[in-house]
């Protein structure tokens, strides 16, 4: 097989975009490259930069969601504490998958996670006034150190690779002690590398974030989709794993959009610990006048942010959460999909000389789930990607998400059926040319 783009074409693209160096291209960059080469060369790309959902909307939100806009909801304000049937199902569904206790009232909608976590962000920076940085335990989604940004607020930032099991701790210490921390951030399975903290190591956060404390910001964007395990049964263990056995001061995020293929209605859930919500903090005091950290959420951030989330797409998520719970919908089922595609993509790349970066979780191969990492020997993940894209393959640096490894992130939603054996003929022409 030939390079499938010429090289004229790809230059002008590069040149056009004025791309300098691909290690720091971001998702948006390499999207409008891909398109543009697809577009002038009439060449297919493998799509891997996008983290779109890939899969049909669950069919119970969207029927809940058409029956409460016939019912004319969309002409009312819906209450910003959030509509309390969904409220009271978000409770339930944290208890049924996490065997976590958090009362409706720390449950509340937002318009998606992302606003999720820029309030949480916010709220947690105004408690102390000396605390104004918030850690983040990397790789991440970049997009949030842009919130950080947004915010005005410091960030710092390490990769997790070095520091799993036991050496987290003197490595999260070394932050922590410092005095300056509001609130620690992760994701788990992690965007961009699909490892996942292990009790052990949720354990030390916890007890860290007791410790000093801070706020711990989980971020379950990728609910229960570690698929080693069956995460899937309401009420009945393997639980999700979670900070929240381990510590009061949390806040969970959970995000309709990747576990129940709900991106475009922009719906998620907070759901901070009972304590978490009731607690007063003086810096909340000195600015609003009272308040506790749930109230000054709500009622001052929200309420000044967007006064609510779609009234609509709260009944589509209350449904979703029921129907899980009363395990009617096996949501987990649906979304499998991803490690189906991932097992047989990781199995392409690794027969070309490819490896997986982040490959385990304490000694435990890791799951394949949205997303993995791939890196080739002797390239930088600047060097892969540029070489990569005139195979008509498209996936982002992990540079770009404070990762110290040289690599790529792959995405597996975008992946189409006839695309496995096209993968297969690129990757083998790139391995017999590089
Ligand atoms: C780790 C992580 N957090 C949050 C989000 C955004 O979630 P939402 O669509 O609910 O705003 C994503 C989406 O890609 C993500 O990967």
């Amino acid at each position: 097989m030939n390079i499938p783009v010429p090289n004229t074409i790809v230059q002008k693209a590069i040149d056009e975009l004025q791309i300098k160096n691909f290690s720091k291209a971001t998702i948006r960059e390499v999207v409008a490259i891909a398109g543009k080469i697809e577009q002038q060369a009439g060449v297919e790309f493998i799509h891997m930069e996008m983290g779109v959902p890939g899969l049909p909307p669950a069919a119970v939100g969207v029927k809940a969601e058409i029956e409460a806009l016939q019912k004319g909801v969309a002409s009312i304000y819906p209450i910003i504490d959030g509509l309390p049937a969904l409220k009271k199902e978000a409770s339930r569904f944290i208890k049924a998958f996490i065997d976590l206790d958090i009362s409706p009232e720390g449950c509340v909608p937002v318009v998606g996670s992302m606003q999720g976590t820029f309030t949480s962000f916010l709220v947690s920076g105004q408690c102390d006034e000396k605390r104004d940085t918030i850690l983040f335990i990397d790789p991440g989604f970049p997009v949030q150190k842009q919130q950080a940004v947004v915010l005005g607020y410091k960030y710092a930032s390490f990769d997790v690779y070095d520091f799993r099991g036991e050496l987290l701790k003197d490595k999260l210490e070394s932050y922590l002690s410092k005095g300056n921390i509001s609130c620690i951030i992760y994701s788990n399975p992690n965007n961009p590398a699909w490892f996942c903290l292990q009790e052990k190591e949720l354990q030390i956060i916890g007890e860290l974030a007791t410790k000093y404390d801070v706020v711990v910001l989980e971020d379950l964007a990728y609910f229960a989709m570690d698929f080693r395990k069956d995460l899937g049964t309401p009420f009945q263990a393997p639980f999700q794993a979670s900070v929240g056995r381990y510590t009061d001061n949390y806040l969970l995020l959970i995000s309709g959009s990747k576990a129940f293929s709900y991106a475009g209605q922009r719906i998620g859930v907070v759901a901070m610990s009972d304590s978490l919500y009731k607690r007063s903090y003086p810096g909340l005091t000195r600015r609003y006048g009272g308040g506790t950290f749930g109230s000054v959420f709500i009622h001052r951030a929200l309420y000044a942010i967007s006064s609510g989330t779609s009234h609509s797409g709260q009944y589509a998520l209350a449904a979703m959460f029921q129907a899980a719970s009363d395990g009617d919908f096996h949501f987990l089922e649906e979304v499998k999909e991803y490690g189906r595609r991932a097992k047989r993509m990781k199995e392409i790349f690794l027969k070309h000389g490819f490896e997986i970066v982040y490959d385990n979780d304490l000694g435990e191969e890791i799951a394949d789930g949205f997303y993995f990492t791939i890196r080739y020997p002797g390239m930088s993940g600047g060097e892969l990607m540029a070489a990569l894209i005139p195979y008509g393959i498209s996936a982002i640096s992990l540079s770009t998400t404070g990762s110290n490894q040289e690599g790529l992130r792959a995405c597996t939603s975008f992946i189409k059926d006839h695309q496995y054996d096209l993968l297969d003929e690129r990757l083998e022409a790139f391995k017999a040319k590089t």
